[in-house]
């Protein structure tokens, strides 16, 4: 491309109008596990997103958008792509670079941008933002016809290896009052809480978007012996247990486990095939492994008749090799291996 047809290029707000444009350039994107297909109109509707695409003869070629978080200090630049044909010639910075500006724009008082990346960023990323965090990405599908031959190999392997880890959901208050109280830095690394690949640190006002996320928040105390009993749906707790030695205003103590995840969501790749991510925090292993289970089984009975998963969890890299014993012989999906997290002032 000359560097005339580079300026042909015009960058403007997105529309409802664009989705179909949109889907044309992100065909194979994340290997068929594309969000965006599925996100983009609740994106568009969101007050708190700005949207863009960059268009060529009036045709899409570039799409990038970005979201206030952390009380309105930080935006989070998600859903970056390129057409195919387009890629390598600058498009993706000419994009970034117009988001940027549009933001300063329009809201001065941000001073941060955030995001998430698979390993091994371009060079010329990383000299300008520094890394926060990574985490191991461990991704397995699971066809419709086994899933709850997956379901039954899980448990198996929960019961009979290290003993259980009780999981409770969390109810929305005692989630808020964590917030408010916790000094969540154990759990959270550099106090970043990364959500289905949207990283927010723990400012009270990220809850109400994790909520409106439909996030399903399951916690452990993993300073109690873990059991070699299974926890049955009818004993399992209503609500979040403190440890004994703790109190209300502050529920996570040393050691505790904590998992999140939203609902199934259709991507491209087709045959009812769905997305599920499950973000892990924290390092006990015979907690991350009941917490998977727990997430799993939850997010079966979500799932539409004849659906398949792509599982994608985040865990420390610690668990890495754990997990990945875990999860054997279910079919691997590799699409990244790592989760990190880069922030950049601006
Ligand atoms: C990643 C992708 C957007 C790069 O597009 P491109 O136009 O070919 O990018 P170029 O190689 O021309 O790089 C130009 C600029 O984009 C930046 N860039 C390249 N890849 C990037 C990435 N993954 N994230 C952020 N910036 C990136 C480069 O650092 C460079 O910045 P600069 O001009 O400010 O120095 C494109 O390959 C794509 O659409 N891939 C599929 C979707 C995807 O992986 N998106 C990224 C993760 S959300």
């Amino acid at each position: 491309m000359s560097e005339n047809s580079l300026l042909d290029v015009q960058i403007v707000p997105a529309t409802a109008g664009d989705y179909d444009g949109v889907m044309s350039i992100s065909g194979g994107i994340y290997n068929g596990a594309d969000y965006l297909p599925c996100r983009y109109h609740e994106w568009l509707r969101d007050p708190q997103r700005r949207m863009f695409v960059a268009k060529s003869e009036g045709k899409v070629v570039g799409f990038d958008s970005y979201l206030l978080v952390d009380g309105g200090v930080t935006a989070v630049v998600q859903g970056l792509r390129v057409a195919p044909w387009m890629r390598g010639r600058g498009i993706a910075g000419v994009i970034q670079q117009f988001c940027f500006d549009a933001l300063h724009y329009e809201h001065p008082e941000v001073s941060k941008v955030r995001l998430t990346r698979g390993e091994d960023p371009p060079a010329a990323m990383m000299s300008k933002y520094r890394l926060m965090h990574s985490k191991a990405i461990i991704s397995v599908v699971i066809p419709n016809d086994q899933l709850e031959a997956t379901i039954k190999l899980l448990k198996q392997r929960v019961e009979s290896e290290d003993g259980t880890c009780p999981v409770h959901s969390m109810s929305p208050e005692e989630v808020l009052s964590w917030f408010e109280n916790s000094t969540s830095d154990e759990l959270f690394p550099k106090g970043i809480l990364v959500q289905d690949w949207l990283p927010l640190s723990t400012h009270r006002s990220n809850l109400q978007l994790l909520q409106q996320r439909g996030v399903l928040w399951c916690y452990s105390n993993t300073s109690k012996p873990h059991t070699h009993k299974s926890l049955h749906a009818s004993q399992k707790p209503t609500s979040l247990s403190l440890p004994h030695n703790s109190t209300p205003t502050s529920p996570f103590i040393p050691g505790g486990f904590l998992s999140l995840s939203t609902p199934p969501i259709s991507v491209p790749l087709g045959d009812g095939m769905h997305r599920y991510d499950i973000d892990l925090f924290g390092t006990d292993p015979v907690a991350a492994k009941s917490h998977i289970l727990h997430q799993v089984t939850e997010a079966l009975r979500v799932l539409p008749t004849g659906g398949s998963v792509i599982c994608f969890l985040s865990a420390e890299e610690t668990l890495r090799a754990e997990l990945t014993r875990f999860c054997q012989g279910i079919a691997p999906f590799f699409v990244v291996r790592e989760q990190l997290v880069l922030e950049m002032d601006i």
